[in-house]
């Protein structure tokens, strides 16, 4: 994650003004391929640095924060589950925190990300904020309490998306397409009709209609997927991905 940030970043304010750091060393011959500064120590990087990216597993997260503790620039944490509550409790009330949940589109510059901030930067800092971010994706700033639904529907949502195309791919293979075939008609058909709903349409009923002649048949496959209880699956799905994000935290 910290590596697909720094690749969007440096696209937008310039390699030059970016420094990573990792706890191996040997991640130092990473950076120099990417062209990017390397720091050994984070308390030099934080000391020259106007913004901090925290993109370590949460496990992980005390031993990092413990040595930002004097640190007066934005903080950004991309834990997932670390709470900005429990940021503050290490750094202390007083700093500026904003939390931002990605999904891993982020790797392509077209993730999905929330975001959320402790209320101590100015309109100036916040905005600034939110514009590095946007060159890696699209942006939602929502409660912090949103916060594992949104991991439910943007940070697993891909794993979803990506099976129902593999369904959709196999569904090919049952008609006698061969697989990679199939699976690029899959991929070119979610990618046009959100495009289309993201163009024309705020709902995507109306799209739907749209591909739905009376006694046709597209409204036979829909009769199928309404009788096996489609969008409830979704919704349970999501529904438990979002309850496990909770659980995960306690
Ligand atoms: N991957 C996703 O799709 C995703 C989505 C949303 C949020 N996130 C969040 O993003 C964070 C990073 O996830 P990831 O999947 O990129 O994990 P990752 O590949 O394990 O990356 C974490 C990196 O931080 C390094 N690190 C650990 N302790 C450090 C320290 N004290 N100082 C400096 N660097 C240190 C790790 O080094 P080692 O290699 O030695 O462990 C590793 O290179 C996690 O908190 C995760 O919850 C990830």
């Amino acid at each position: 994650m910290g590596q697909a940030f720094a690749l969007c970043f440096s696209r937008k304010v310039g390699k030059e003004n970016i420094t990573v750091t990792d706890i191996v060393p040997e991640k130092r011959n990473l950076a120099v391929e990417m062209g990017i500064a390397f720091a050994s120590d984070i308390k030099f990087l934080a000391d020259t640095s106007e913004l901090v990216i925290i993109a370590v597993k949460p496990k992980d997260a005390k031993s990092v924060l413990e040595k930002l503790k004097d640190y007066k620039g934005i903080l950004v944490s991309i834990m997932a589950g670390a709470k900005i509550e429990d940021i503050e409790g290490i750094v202390g009330k007083d700093k500026k925190i904003v939390r931002v949940m990605p999904n891993i589109a982020v790797a392509v510059g077209s993730g999905v990300m929330a975001i959320t901030d402790n209320g101590k930067l100015t309109e100036g800092e916040r905005e600034k904020v939110e514009e590095i971010f946007l060159s890696c994706g699209s942006l939602y700033r929502i409660d912090e309490n949103l916060f594992d639904p949104f991991t439910a529907l943007a940070g697993s949502g891909p794993a979803y998306i990506l099976a129902f195309l593999d369904g959709l791919a196999l569904a090919g293979v049952h008609q006698g397409f061969q697989y990679n075939q199939a699976l690029k008609i899959a991929i070119d058909t979610v990618i046009g009709s959100a495009k289309l709903l993201k163009e024309f349409s705020q709902n995507p009923n109306e799209i739907i209609t749209k591909v739905t002649s009376p006694a046709g048949t597209t409204i036979e496959g829909l009769k199928f997927l309404e009788a096996k209880g489609f969008k409830g699956i979704v919704m349970e799905c999501i529904e438990k991905t979002a309850e496990k994000a909770k659980k995960l935290k306690k």
